[in-house]
């Protein structure tokens, strides 16, 4: 396994298509994120003090997008770590795989979309830090 460096995750701009009725943001398959896209999920009516994530993920690729309102993203890769804070629709944020990340620091009304390079799959998962470390050592 290629070791995975927090470097790789980086907040890209997306397209915004200003307008007094409202402005309009796009995201194409692979030309604005570095992946193709395979599903899309998201967060919402996140109670606040709750955080999300504390995990990792073998092989997947992500982009996180506040749609709405705001939030922290703890990302981790076993020797650095950095915190973004999104907070507008036409910023985002990729997630190489191997990441650790903890979503934290939710305001009222936050909605967090999630577009990933797979379907869910459990065994794509890191759920315990110390097995998450090992591995991302190893394949330093
Ligand atoms: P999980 O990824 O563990 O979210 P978090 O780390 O923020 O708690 O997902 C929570 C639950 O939802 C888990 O039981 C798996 C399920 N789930 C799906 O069924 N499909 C999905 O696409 C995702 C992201 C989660």
């Amino acid at each position: 396994m290629v070791r995975r460096s927090i470097e790789e995750c980086r907040i890209i701009e997306l397209p915004k298509v200003s307008d007094p009725r409202g402005n309009l943001t796009f995201i194409e398959n692979s030309r604005h994120i570095p992946f193709d896209i395979q599903r899309v999920y998201y967060l919402y009516d996140v109670p606040g003090g709750s955080e999300r994530g504390s995990h990792a993920h073998r092989n997947l690729h992500q982009f996180v997008v506040a749609m709405s309102g705001s939030f922290d993203v703890d990302l981790d890769d076993g020797v650095n770590k950095k915190k973004f804070t999104l907070n507008r629709s036409h910023y985002g944020l990729y997630v190489c795989p191997m990441m650790w990340r903890l979503l934290d620091n939710f305001s009222s009304g936050a909605v967090c979309m999630v577009l990933a390079s797979d379907f869910y799959n459990e065994s794509d998962y890191f759920r315990d830090y110390n097995s998450f470390l090992i591995a991302a050592r190893e394949s330093a």
